[in-house]
């Protein structure tokens, strides 16, 4: 069920990209040069990265149309949480569950106290944001190591809430992130709000983590995408309760228990979210949901991915894809079970798709950055042993062997694969139990998979 009141009609729908470090000059009151605190920007009056940004501003100041950008973990749908026409323009573009409720995005720490603390009876203007911390003192460890970047905080709701009722759902509590993207830094700094913003995806699909993927499942249904580049994590944030005893972690995401746990007051940690067919009634409420699925029937197997696991389950007369970490194809290549050919840039003499030709681009002019260049290559695999059994098209994308790499390159590997067209994809399950993101790869993956057995 989606707000049945706000009508989404059709809109022209922009990508704008916005190299931050040409938006202008950041200013810092601390001596740190952090974020944390109170800075400032001054827009340069000459760029036009500038003169996007100040219209994103624009929009989402005077508009209750959403706008997306880039976080470093994916893309959100950005809107004022603090009005219910925006916020509920995000519900109604995304068609999201009206029951689920959003992060609250915020860009320093003063505006986050002056959201927390009443308003002066009087006057309405919040008092002196030094003079009482209302930050709960079990998250300052959190905040000083974590924040800005991947981890969203569960707070007491204030009374009377400044938040739209609409994004905080029924809860008495607010999820709140304050992300380490420069541009989406800037983008909250010079709205002068907190935004709201789930990922910037239809409800249940792969989350976006390249403004192509905004683009493929919102085009005609917001204004303004701003393109910031691929995005660093990939993967959500982490969301964790410290309201309760032990805390808990509500979400995996680009933060990991083992981090969590060496902070004062989280040694303790638990897994408060379940993944897998016993899910039971789970305290974030977007958990319950269906999400990270491509078109695509994905099987995620645990243990080796080889030709014998295709074989266990295999979709009728469509090509399939295989998201490859470790083990996939290394004695069926020698057996001639598996025939590769060239990558597809080099067959077909062009690239299928923008948001392939985008990365790769991307990739071209920074060789030193490790966005990985998604490279889905075209192979045959010959399910049978007959040297006369016929062959199946196979797409198979190297998502590398670090949990980073993987976490980085997973969602936009699944939608890849869909744009190729392929029925069923295949992955292989990761190690968890490490200090990386791997719980959150795995987490993903399962909610993602609908069929999951041990190799
Ligand atoms: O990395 C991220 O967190 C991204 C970027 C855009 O910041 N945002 C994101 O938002 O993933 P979304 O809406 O797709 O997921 C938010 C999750 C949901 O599972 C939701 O139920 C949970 O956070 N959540 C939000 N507020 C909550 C609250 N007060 N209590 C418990 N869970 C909450
Ligand atoms: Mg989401």
């Amino acid at each position: 069920m989606i707000y049945p009141s706000v009508e989404c009609k059709p809109h022209n729908t922009r990508i704008v990209t916005i190299d931050s470090s040409k938006i202008g000059r950041f200013i810092f009151s601390s001596p740190e040069n952090s974020f944390l605190e109170d800075w400032d920007i001054s827009l340069s009056e000459t760029s036009s990265d500038a003169q996007c940004l100040a219209e994103a501003v624009s929009r989402l100041q005077t508009t209750n149309i959403p706008v997306a950008f880039p976080t470093e973990t994916v893309y959100g749908l950005g809107a004022d949480a603090t009005r219910t026409d925006a916020v509920l323009g995000i519900y109604t573009a995304k068609q999201r569950p009206p029951d689920n409720p959003l992060i609250v995005h915020i860009s320093s720490l003063s505006q986050l106290r002056k959201l927390l603390l009443p308003p002066k009876s009087d006057d309405n203007s919040r008092p002196d944001p030094h003079q009482i911390d209302p930050i709960p003192s079990i998250y300052h460890s959190l905040i000083a190591r974590f924040w800005p970047g991947p981890l969203t905080i569960i707070l007491p709701l204030p009374t009377p809430s400044p938040f739209a009722p609409q994004a905080t759902t029924s809860l008495s509590t607010v999820g709140v992130r304050m992300p380490s993207s420069l541009l989406a830094l800037a983008l909250i700094h010079l709205t002068k709000a907190p935004l709201a913003a789930p990922s910037a995806n239809t409800s249940t699909k792969p989350s976006p983590t390249m403004a192509e993927h905004v683009l493929h499942d919102l085009s005609g249904r917001i204004e303004l995408v701003i393109d910031g580049g691929p995005c660093e994590i990939g993967i959500e944030s982490t969301v964790v309760d410290g309201l309760v005893h032990p805390p808990l972690i509500l979400r995996p995401g680009g933060v990991s228990m083992n981090k969590l746990r060496e902070c004062p007051g989280w040694e303790e940690v638990e897994i408060g979210y379940k993944s897998g067919a016993d899910e039971g009634v789970p305290r974030a409420p977007g958990m319950k949901y269906r999400h990270y699925s491509p078109s695509a029937k994905v099987v995620l197997v645990e243990g080796a991915l080889e030709l014998e696991s295709v074989k266990r389950y295999t979709g009728k007369g469509r090509s399939i894809g295989i998201l490859r970490t470790k083990n996939w194809g290394r004695d069926d290549i020698k057996r001639g079970l598996i025939f590769e050919e060239d990558s597809l840039s080099r067959t077909d003499g062009h690239v299928e798709n923008k948001a392939l030709a985008h990365m790769m681009i991307k990739t071209r002019q920074d060789s030193s950055s490790r966005i990985w260049p998604l490279n889905a290559r075209r192979s045959q695999i010959r399910l049978d042993t007959d040297s006369n059994a016929a062959f199946t098209d196979a797409w198979t994308i190297e998502l590398g062997h670090e949990t980073a790499t993987i976490a980085r390159g997973l969602f936009s590997a699944l939608r890849e694969l869909d744009l190729k067209g392929v029925g069923t994809i295949y992955v292989e399950s990761i190690e968890v139990g490490e200090g990386d993101a791997a719980a959150a790869v795995m987490n993903r993956l399962r909610k993602a998979a609908e069929v999951e057995f041990r190799s």
